[in-house]
């Protein structure tokens, strides 16, 4: 039987409208407007992409925005120093700086600078830390990991006790993500490209994560039926038959896949739209924080 699709793209816009909804009772009730700070360091036309759509569904979801662009030469100490300024700015209530950096620059020392109460994204090491920590919690949970949990949520998959499997160790999806599964208690195996026998380790998975930028790489034999499948990936590849001569693809073998597992996210229209949304949800939580 064919897989239910996740509709991602609806289950974020609910997200975006109950973010809006408390958005403008805090501004009926005289509160000031959440605000969001997103730091872009250089031209990479994903992440100007990205940056861009965050603005965009701030300003729907009645969330201020304040956008930073420093130029790929930008040193440490001014990204470091513009993070400090935001931290005092009484305005901002988040802080997104937008990964990857350009090489040359330290991440951590930069997500490191950001406030705790401030940090949006979940990157800071203490907070990231304390997801990793038995009876302490962080003050926020990176956005793309927080967003597949609560596509599970409201898919109503249990995840206690489940087999999970999470394709991907990287520091914003893979890692956190597996964190988060062991907090709810399923039984998580993380595996790379290191790991032996990928295919097999993915067929015993009941949730089963995708997240290597590695284009349909997981295919429909590796996966047990009636799988929860969580494709993360988002990779473009060429396509002469599409009007813009390419489209996105995800880690997953949509088509083989959607005919083993139970459930499955498309791509696009799966994992991308939750990211925003939870980044709203942060940010309204941490005009929370600081404006009860
Ligand atoms: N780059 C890719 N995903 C993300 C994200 O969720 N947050 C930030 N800051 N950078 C990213």
């Amino acid at each position: 039987m064919a897989a239910t699709i996740i509709d991602g793209k609806a289950i974020a816009k609910q997200i975006r409208e109950e973010v809006a909804v408390e958005a403008a009772q805090r501004a009926a009730a005289g509160k000031p407007k959440a605000g969001l700070a997103t730091v872009l360091v250089g031209d990479n036309p994903a992440s100007m992409a990205y940056v861009s759509s965050k603005q965009k569904a701030c300003a729907e979801a009645g969330i201020e925005s304040f956008g930073h662009h420093l130029p790929a030469t930008a040193t440490q100490e001014e990204v470091e120093s513009l993070v400090k300024s935001l931290n005092d700015d009484q305005r901002v209530n988040g802080i997104l700086v937008q990964l990857p950096l350009p090489s040359h620059l330290d991440e951590e020392r930069v997500l490191s600078a950001i406030s705790l109460g401030k940090d949006v994204d979940g990157f800071h090491p203490i907070n990231i830390g304390r997801l990793a920590q038995k009876g302490r919690d962080p003050l926020f949970v990176p956005c793309t990991p927080a967003g597949v949990i609560e596509l599970l949520d409201r898919m109503g998959v249990k995840l206690e006790g489940c087999n999970a499997v999470v394709l991907g160790r990287s520091n914003i999806v893979g890692m956190p993500v597996a964190l988060l599964l062991v907090r709810r208690n399923a039984t998580v195996t993380i595996c790379h490209s290191r790991s032996k026998d990928l295919p097999g380790i993915c067929r015993a998975a009941d949730v089963l994560i995708a997240a290597v930028g590695r284009t349909e790489m997981v295919r429909g034999d590796w996966i047990k039926p009636g799988a929860v499948v969580i494709d993360v990936g988002i990779n473009e590849i060429k396509d002469p038959s599409h009007p813009k001569g390419k489209r996105l693809v995800g880690d997953v073998a949509f088509n083989e896949a959607k005919e083993v597992a139970g459930a499955i996210t498309p791509v696009p229209g799966g994992v991308g739209p939750m990211t925003i949304a939870l980044l709203l949800r942060n940010t309204l939580t941490a005009a929370k924080l600081l404006n009860p």
